[in-house]
């Protein structure tokens, strides 16, 4: 994986991804180890960000590592109108490595190719969100013991969740089934579903939430992406679709824990958060570990 960029989970292969996720178990037993002191990591955020951002620049700060790069654009040469790919060339020169968030759906890949330094994608719009599938796929072997045959229900805007997107993808892997929650107008995209298909796994589409919810290992949660509405009116009308409430957690399995990738609007409620099933902030801590197993593979210091 050295010198490769990540920017759809299909670049690495499945024994790749669980090779991350074996050195990201590594990193949760000991995350601070000064093994990049002379490498410079950039994040590039041209969108709004609280734990990737923060979490990739954990992950280089425990390492010992500098950061570069921008949380606004509107704040560099951008609002000058300096093009993307005179951004990331310049931004290439001084740095190592390139995180970088953008609106504009293949844009990352765009960036891997221009670049003289790999780039990892930290979500191109509604395309995928690659590091998030890798936490949340550590996450779930944390939670369930396996990634393998499990029973696994996204609820909400599966049309619009790039998280959602790299997660069924990578769990196609497993012999997953999966139950696609969501409104009409928000079903997942005939492109992620074909992926489905492709490997002869079994999905169901439900509009609510409670045909399945005892059924399920993981439930995951996603918000309605309001940023991606070009009409307001449209997501105000289906903007609360689905609100999980602890007495909604009293049939479901044993096994169960909800992840959600975060930020959460209004689609759990807080009083969920004590409930021993919910493991979303659990899940969010694990992206510094499996982002420091990436940035340490990617820079050829682990193997
Ligand atoms: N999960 C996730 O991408 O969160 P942020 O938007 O806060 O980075």
């Amino acid at each position: 994986m050295k010198n490769r960029s990540l920017v759809s989970i299909n670049d690495f292969s499945k024994k790749e991804q669980l090779h991350i996720l074996e050195l990201a178990a590594e990193f949760e037993k000991k995350p601070t180890q000064k093994i990049l002191e002379d490498f410079v990591v950039a994040t590039l955020f041209f969108e709004p960000s609280t734990r990737t951002r923060l979490s990739f620049e954990t992950a280089v700060n425990r390492l010992g590592g500098k950061i570069i790069g921008f949380s606004d654009a509107s704040s560099t040469s951008v609002k000058k109108g300096e093009s993307l790919k005179d951004t990331i060339k310049t931004v290439a020169n001084y740095s190592d490595l390139i995180v970088m968030r953008h609106p504009v759906e293949g844009s990352a890949r765009f960036a891997s190719e221009v670049s003289q330094v790999p780039i990892i994608n930290a979500g191109d719009g509604a395309n995928q969100h690659p590091t998030q599938t890798l936490l949340d796929m550590y996450t779930i072997k944390q939670t369930q013991g396996k990634l393998d045959n499990l029973h696994i229900a996204f609820v909400g805007d599966l049309k619009y969740g790039r998280t959602v997107h790299s997660l069924v993808i990578a769990l196609t892997n497993f012999n997953c089934t999966f139950h696609l929650v969501s409104p009409f107008e928000l079903k997942l995209p005939s492109a992620v579903k074909m992926h489905i298909k492709e490997k002869k796994l079994e999905y169901y589409q439900y509009t609510s939430m409670e045909e399945v919810i005892d059924k399920v290992d993981i439930l995951y949660m996603t918000r309605i992406q309001r940023e991606r509405f070009s009409d307001p009116m449209e997501y105000e009308k289906i903007k609360n679709s689905y609100v999980l409430r602890n007495e909604m957690l009293n049939n479901t399995k044993k096994n169960l824990k909800i992840l959600h990738p975060l930020p959460r609007v209004n689609e759990i409620d807080e009083d969920v958060d004590e409930n021993s099933k919910a493991y979303y902030f659990q899940q969010a801590l694990n992206g510094v570990f499996v982002r420091q197993a990436l940035i340490t593979t990617i820079l050829g210091l682990k193997k």
